[in-house]
């Protein structure tokens, strides 16, 4: 893959909400490797424009393309490439660090053969490795956050 190859692309982006426009027209471009944020005040448009992203809103107008796809034609398949980090997060509380990332490679449709090995990866990327038993409400909130990354 190109380094300057274009992940996300939206061009002339609108949103209404009826007859409210809640994303007036917007132009960008992620590339891969590239980290990109969007700022600004609130109701400024920035979650509608991730829910678009994300293929769980639909476009009032304008182009939108994820790894070449439109979302509105091939959510499922955007969505199984995309990894979420809610501000709330999703982490069962109930289960162990390890056990987290176990039942969400299952939620993923990963083999058990996949998954066992990945884990330890996974634990020493996210740097939870003496973690592993330990209980998600007993995370520190970077932790946390660091796990849902995993
Ligand atoms: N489902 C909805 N129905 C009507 N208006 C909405 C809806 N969702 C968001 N809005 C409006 O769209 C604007 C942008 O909201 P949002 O994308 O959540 O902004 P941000 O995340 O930047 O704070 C706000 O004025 C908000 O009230
Ligand atoms: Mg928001």
């Amino acid at each position: 893959m190109d380094k300057n190859e274009v992940l996300i692309e939206a061009k002339n982006l609108v949103k209404r909400y009826d007859d409210f426009t809640a994303v007036a027209g917007i132009n960008f471009q992620v590339r891969k490797g590239e980290s990109f944020g969007f700022l600004g005040p609130n109701g400024a448009g920035k979650s509608t424009t991730m829910r678009i992203i994300a293929a769980t809103l639909t476009r009032t107008s304008g182009e939108m393309t994820i790894l070449g796809k439109d979302p509105e034609k091939f959510g499922p398949e955007i969505k199984a490439h995309l990894g979420v980090v809610p501000q709330a997060d999703n982490l069962d509380q109930a289960l162990t660090v390890e056990e987290n990332l176990y039942i969400y490679g299952r939620y993923f449709g990963l083999s058990k053969k996949f998954i066992k090995p990945k884990i330890e990866e996974l634990l020493d990327f996210a740097q939870l490795a003496d973690k592993r038993t330990v209980k998600v409400d007993a995370l520190s909130g970077g932790m946390k956050r660091r796990l849902t990354i995993a």
